[in-house]
């Protein structure tokens, strides 16, 4: 799907400098709701089971459409788990409608027959997997590992185009190589590697935080990883990225996220204000938002 972004280049003549701004980021993050049927040690949402539901799908539809005319591209549907909402498929519809490509993340493990079709619907499926057995069930606080890659392959074999999703913090991150392997055994498409952020649960778990040096080695480790093997794999990292993820949440605060919960910033709500205000927050203007996205294509 090609889609016209507004974008402007402008000239600082004081500071000698050039800098970029849209109209609308590229990407929004959707927490479309924070209930869960996990409990997940580090969740960054802290989502659960007493989570919020969420907007009602015609307030969410509406939002939708604002994205789709400020020009967004693409829509993450996260959560808590999307798959507990159940206008999820009618939202995906409605975003296609809106020429806005779609992912959902989620941990599959609420699979079944009418869902499946829900998620064949989306342009792209981020199942997360946290490590080994052991190490994901753990993280998990639930044994659902084996459910999970099962349910990878019933969504490959749908005709979904999956993506692996794995966080990495101090406790699992000597697993990148198990889980590069993992991903190249279940043939997705993609895998994406998140450094872990102490948000949410994660808070709690300073010890976790990976240092700034051994970010780096990850970093270049992964970097080798996807040249050798030509593969589709990437790397997120909110301490490097900061300010480029934008999030709406449940109750429709408009976030700019960083990589502490203090570094993140409240633009305002989508129930008092227009998202074109919103997003013209000069936050929003941070040339990383863009630059995360290309450097993708152009770094090796
Ligand atoms: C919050 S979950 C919501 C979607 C779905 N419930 C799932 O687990 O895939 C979105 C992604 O954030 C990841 N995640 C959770 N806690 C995190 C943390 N503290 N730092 C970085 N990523 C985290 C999850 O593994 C998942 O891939
Ligand atoms: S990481 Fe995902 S599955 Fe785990 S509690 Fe958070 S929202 Fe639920």
């Amino acid at each position: 799907m090609i889609k016209k972004t507004d974008a402007y280049i402008y000239y600082d003549t004081e500071k000698d400098t050039y800098s970029l701004k849209l109209k609308a980021p590229l990407s929004v993050c959707w927490q479309i709701t924070t209930k869960c049927n996990l409990n997940c040690k580090y969740c960054l949402s802290s989502s659960g089971c007493n989570g919020i539901y969420g907007l009602n799908t015609d307030v969410a539809k509406k939002i939708i459409k604002e994205l789709g005319d400020l020009g967004v591209n693409r829509l993450d549907f996260t959560g808590g788990e999307p798959l507990l909402r159940r206008d999820l498929g009618e939202l995906i519809d409605y975003a296609k409608e809106n020429n806005i490509s779609t992912i959902v993340t989620t941990n599959t493990t609420l699979l079944n027959k009418n869902n499946i079709e829900v998620l064949k619907k989306a342009d792209l499926v981020q199942v997360s997997i946290d490590g080994p057995e052991d190490v994901h069930n753990a993280q998990r606080q639930s044994d659902v590992f084996d459910k999970t890659i099962e349910n990878i392959k019933i969504l490959k074999d749908a005709g979904c185009k999956i993506r692996l999703n794995s966080f990495l913090f101090n406790s699992n991150k000597k697993y990148v190589d198990y889980l590069i392997d993992l991903s190249n055994k279940l043939g997705v498409f993609s895998h994406l590697f998140i450094i872990f952020t102490p948000q949410g649960r994660g808070r709690n778990y300073p010890d976790e935080i990976i240092s700034p040096e051994e970010v780096e080695v990850i970093k270049n480790k992964i970097l080798h990883e996807k040249e050798k093997s030509n593969r589709n794999i990437r790397l997120y990292d909110y301490n490097e990225y900061i300010h480029s993820c934008v999030l709406l949440t449940p109750t429709g605060d408009v976030i700019s996220q960083g990589f502490y919960e203090e570094d993140s910033i409240n633009v305002g709500n989508i129930l008092n204000d227009s998202l074109e205000n919103l997003f013209s927050n000069e936050i929003f203007d941070h040339p990383t938002h863009i630059f995360h996205y290309l450097q993708r294509r152009i770094n090796k």
